[in-house]
This record gives structure tokens, C-alpha cells and sequence, in this order.
């Protein structure tokens, strides 16, 4: 995973890495460093801890010149603590890197390198970067061609940036690891993604697969990694510097969360038109995501099973290569926000090498996904910086709900979400409640169960609880054992076709003294629970727009009781990267 940046120009590089490391957080935060190419020479600060925390301890801003990179880390080789924090540097500390990947044949290289005398300060992976650019300077090469021929000989992905003293030019490059540039004015940036760049452009190439770039502040040059040079259409994006930012609210996630009933309204305008024609004429759907686009996932297989009659699997997408056998008359669904997960990448490589067709519903344009897939449908979600993905998730669902029900008016769907927000003081109340317990369950049928385990897993990422869903009816084959006095429950039981069926399950649960915490628009639902939440709405179809938020809001607030920072939950990251 982790962050990078870099610029070149007239501003104060310092400065404007250090604001982008701090927009690049999501990415990973155990170290953080920046260097910079001063007058006086390479200026390198680093240290272990978050961006801030490290920033303002080495008094990053305090840093001169104009050129330099950033990087903040999520670690894979190596434990978090400042000598492995990037930037790295070659032997002579001229040479310096920084890089988001995995290096699968680094000990070899790096045992290569030893062999000729080099030093590693470093547990790293990412430091033999630094040392094969040296290697190659040494034998003649210019710095371009030592980078592209060091980049060549490592198996494995990056996104990488490096910066050579003395040379006003950076040097990026990416395989299998998203990176952007940006274009300004008299200044050019590269870094993981757009949000990091937006105060100083909305002009983006995303580079391409095994390609490269040479910044200077006066233009870019892209070349493919053989170093010939290549013609780049720049792509215009019309999201804000405010929308990345927190807006009044304490955490960007309470803001994310508020901010869908807004960004739903885009969402449901989705362009989704050459979607439907790929959809109908599908033999059979594949459907592969994770994590929280798992969940969304698991809502279209619902949806297209009982409504469109259409087969549909869904898939983890770490799982796919392994369980599904896709063929041509496949249509394979991806669902990733970020448009990044490796695992979803590699998921939709086996498709496509087995002649599936690919349709992906992103919020990122230009992304990896976006260009290994047949047709793509953008979420319009604007951009999500908490690390927990929540407006993106009602996007999918606003988006899927489009693929199919395209003659059903929707549009009732951003107001149902704003009124199931007026809950937020009764869910405050709730989750404080929740604090000291250990297990906590979420039970749902139908439509419901994708958001109960949606649910599950906002708790369990930002408050540390151990929380777990299950469709209502598996509760008395196996997990009934753990109900005893004072375990809560979560029920979700809107007024629809499983309503009796939800009695039932929270009739059971109450009889071995389970707490239960119903979500319901049904008044005998309501009786039979311990606390009843109110949902909005009648139409059982849009019930999970009324549910999610309030369980989102139980999540955020049960993590803020803990005096956790749920934009930041520990050992998580954003955009997941690695396999
Ligand atoms: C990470 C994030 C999750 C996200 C998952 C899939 O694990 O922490 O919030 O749901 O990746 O991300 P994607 O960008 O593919 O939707």
C-alpha cells in the first residue's frame, strides 16, 4: 500500500509534499518521511509514527527547496520504525527513493548487491531501489536508464519516485501499483492518487502499466520502460480540494457518512448505459470484490437472482482464481472503489485470460481496473478519504440497484438516507453502550444480509469489536451457543417479506437473555426488542438505504467511545495494494 509524492516546480516542496502525505494517510501510516534537494544538498527526514505526528516533531515545512518526494508507509518487509521509513537512500546518500510495492526477488538483488560492497540501512525491500540506480550510474548510464534498467530487473509492483541530487527532475515509474501525475502550472506532481494533487491541478495522467515519467517544472515526458517515448491524453476531474478536506466535521468518516445523501443523487445519474445491454445478454455473472464491495457484491447477487432471474455468483476476489472458472460467455462484475485492489486486479486478470468480458463499477477514473475492463460505470461519489468505505458503498448499492431495476423511479433514495441520519443521537447513546462488550451479532434475512455483515465488519475495522453477522435463520445451527444474558444483537427487520421470520430470531435470542437492538419499521418488531430504532420509508426494496447509515453511525461512534480515530484504524489501509 502506502502514499507517495512528489514535486517538482517553484513552490516549497517541503510544504506541499507534506500536505499531500497528510491527504495520502488513508494509504498506510506507521512511518512517514520526505527529502528534499536543497542548495546545500539532500535534506532527509524521517521517523515512525503518523504523518502529522512525524511532520511536526522534524519540522518538515522547515525544509528549503524546490524539488523532492514523500512517502508514507504500510509495512510489508520490516517492521515500522524509522530506518525503514522511506525515502531510502544509495550508499553515497545522493540517490534517494521511494516506493509502494512489493519486491518479491529483493534478497536475491539485495544479496547481489552486497556481494559488491553496497550498505543497507534498511530491513526493506524498497532500499535495493536506491542501490541498483547507483549500480547503473556507475557503469555510465544516464539516470533515466539506470532507473528504467533497476526497475526492469525487480519481479513483483511498484509505484516508485526517485530523485538524484543536483538534477532538477524526478524520475516516476509503476507496474502493477497505481500512480498519477499531475499537471500544473511551472510545477509538476506525481503521487498514489488524484486527491493528494487537487490544490495545485485537476489535469491527471494515470500511468499506464510498466510505464514511466521525467518531471521537470516546465513539462512531463512519458515513456514505456524500454524509454521510448509516448503520446499522454491528460484526464480533467472536477472533484475539489473541499471535498477532500473535513468540512467542519471532526472525522472525515462522520462526514463521508453525512455526505451520501447528497452524493447518491450523482451516483443514481450514473452513466450505466452500456452496462444494461451487457448485462441482459449475459449468460451467466460473475461478481467479484472485498471487503466492503464484497458486501455490495452480495446485494447484486441478491437482486439479479430474485428480480432479473439471471445466475449470478459472487466471489471474494483473493478466492476467484482458485474457485471460479470463467469463459466467454462470462460477464465478469467487478465492484472496487479505490479501482485499486490488487486482489480484484488479479481476480479480473484470470478472467480476462479466460475470455471474459469485464464490466467494473469504480469511483476512481483512469484506475487499474478501469483499464482492464470491457466497460466501466463511475460511482461519482467524489472522493473517500476515511479508511472505512461508506459513501462508496451506497454508491455501489445506488448503482446496482440502476443495473436492475432501470424502470424503477429511485429517486426517492437520497432523502430516505438523510431521514434514517436523524437517528444519529439515539445511535450515539447505543453504541457508547456497546463499549465494553466482546461479541456482538448482527442478523438479517434477504435484502438485509449483505447489510447486517456490512454492519459487522464497520464495527469490527474501526472500534476493535468483535463483531459477526449471519442470515437469522443460521442463529439456532451454531451461533445461538454464544447468546447469553446481555449479548447484543442487532436485528435488522424492516416490515417485509422475512419480518415474521426476524420475530421469530429475536424472539430466540431474548429468551437466552440476549440484548436486542432492532432496526424496524414494524411496530411488533419493535415490542419484542430491547431498543427499536426507527427506520424511514415503507418500500421494503429501499430498506437497506435506510439501515446503512444508522449502522455506520453505531460503528463511528462506538470507535470515538473507545477514543479510537476511526479514520485510522490500526493496521488497515484504504487502498489495498498487495496480494
Ligand atoms: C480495504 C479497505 C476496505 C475496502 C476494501 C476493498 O480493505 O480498508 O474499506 O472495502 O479494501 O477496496 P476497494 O477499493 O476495492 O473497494
Amino acid at each position: 500500500m502506502c502514499g507517495i509524492i512528489g514535486y517538482v516546480g517553484n513552490g516549497k516542496a517541503s510544504e506541499i509534499i507534506y500536505n499531500g502525505l497528510r491527504t495520502l494517510e488513508y494509504r498506510g501510516y506507521d512511518s512517514v518521511g520526505v527529502v528534499v534537494d536543497t542548495p546545500s544538498g539532500i535534506d532527509l527526514r524521517k521517523g515512525k509514527g503518523m504523518v502529522e505526528e512525524v511532520g511536526d516533531s522534524l519540522d518538515f515545512t522547515s525544509m528549503g527547496g524546490s524539488i523532492g518526494i514523500g512517502h508514507t508507509r504500510w509495512a510489508t518487509h520490516g517492521v515500522p520504525c524509522k530506518e525503514n521509513a522511506h525515502p531510502h537512500t544509495d550508499c553515497t546518500g545522493k540517490i534517494a527513493i521511494v516506493h509502494n510495492g512489493v519486491i518479491e526477488n529483493y534478497q536475491e538483488l539485495r544479496d547481489e548487491l552486497a556481494g559488491k560492497g553496497h550498505k543497507f540501512s534498511s530491513e526493506t525491500d524498497s532500499e535495493i531501489i536506491a542501490h541498483l540506480v547507483e549500480e547503473g550510474k556507475k557503469s555510465g548510464k544516464e539516470t533515466f536508464q539506470a532507473f528504467l534498467s533497476s526497475l526492469k530487473m525487480l519481479k513483483g509492483s511498484y509505484a516508485a519516485a526517485l530523485l538524484v541530487e543536483g538534477e532538477k527532475k524526478l524520475y516516476v515509474a509503476r507496474k502493477n501499483s497505481p500512480l498519477v501525475v499531475g499537471l500544473g502550472k511551472g510545477e509538476n506532481l506525481a503521487a498514489s492518487d488524484m486527491t493528494a494533487m487537487l490544490r495545485h491541478t485537476r489535469d491527471f495522467v494515470p500511468l499506464g502499466e510498466m510505464e514511466a515519467a521525467v518531471l521537470e517544472p516546465r513539462g512531463v515526458a512519458f515513456y514505456s520502460m524500454d524509454g521510448n517515448e509516448l503520446r499522454k491524453e491528460p484526464m480533467h476531474v472536477d472533484w475539489s480540494t473541499e471535498m477532500a478536506e473535513k468540512g467542519g466535521f471532526p472525522h472525515f468518516m462522520l462526514k463521508e457518512i453525512h455526505d451520501q445523501k447528497h452524493f447518491l443523487y450523482e451516483s443514481l445519474a450514473a452513466d450505466v448505459s452500456r452496462a444494461h445491454p451487457l448485462i441482459s445478454n449475459a449468460k451467466k455473472i460473475h461478481i467479484t470484490a472485498c471487503g466492503t464491495s464484497y458486501h455490495a457484491s452480495l446485494m447484486f447477487k441478491c437482486l439479479s437472482q430474485k428480480f432479473l432471474g439471471k445466475d449470478c455468483d459472487a466471489t471474494i476476489a483473493s478466492e476467484y482464481p482458485f474457485i471460479s472458472n470463467p469463459d466467454s460467455n462470462t460477464l465478469v462484475i467487478a465492484i472496487s472503489q479505490s479501482g485499486e485492489t490488487a486482489d480484484t486486479m488479479r481476480a479480473l486478470e484470470y478472467a480476462r485470460g479466460k475470455g471474459a468480458k469485464i464490466l467494473s463499477l469504480t469511483n476512481v477514473a483512469g484506475s487499474s481496473i478501469t483499464r482492464i475492463s470491457d466497460e466501466v460505470v463511475l460511482l461519482n461519489s467524489g472522493p473517500e478519504v476515511s479508511v472505512a468505505a461508506t459513501k462508496t458503498f451506497t454508491s455501489q448499492l445506488a448503482v446496482l440497484y440502476r443495473l436492475v431495476f432501470p424502470g424503477k423511479d429511485l429517486s426517492a433514495i437520497p432523502a430516505l438516507l438523510g431521514k434514517s441520519l436523524e437517528s444519529e443521537i439515539e445511535i450515539k447513546r447505543i453504541s457508547e453502550s456497546l463499549r465494553e462488550k466482546r461479541d456482538i451479532f448482527f442478523l438479517g434475512r434477504g435484502l438485509s444480509v449483505p447489510i447486517a455483515m456490512e454492519g459487522a465488519l464497520k464495527l469490527k475495522e474501526i472500534s476493535y469489536l468483535h463483531a459477526e453477522a449471519y442470515p437469522g435463520g443460521e442463529l439456532k445451527h451454531g451461533p445461538l451457543s454464544l447468546i447469553e444474558p446481555g449479548v447484543p444483537v442487532i436485528a435488522l427487520a424492516p416490515n417485509d417479506e422475512t419480518v415474521y421470520k426476524m420475530l421469530g430470531n429475536i424472539k430466540e435470542v431474548r429468551a437466552r437473555g440476549g440484548f436486542v437492538v432492532s432496526f424496524t419499521n414494524s411496530r411488533e418488531i419493535a415490542k419484542e426488542s430491547d431498543i427499536a430504532v426507527e427506520i424511514p420509508g415503507s418500500d421494503p426494496l429501499l430498506a437497506p438505504f435506510a439501515m446503512i447509515a444508522p449502522l455506520q453511525l453505531l460503528a463511528y461512534y462506538a470507535s470515538v467511545s473507545k477514543g479510537i480515530n476511526p479514520d485510522r484504524p490500526r493496521n488497515l489501509a484504504k487502498s489495498v495494494t498487495v496480494e
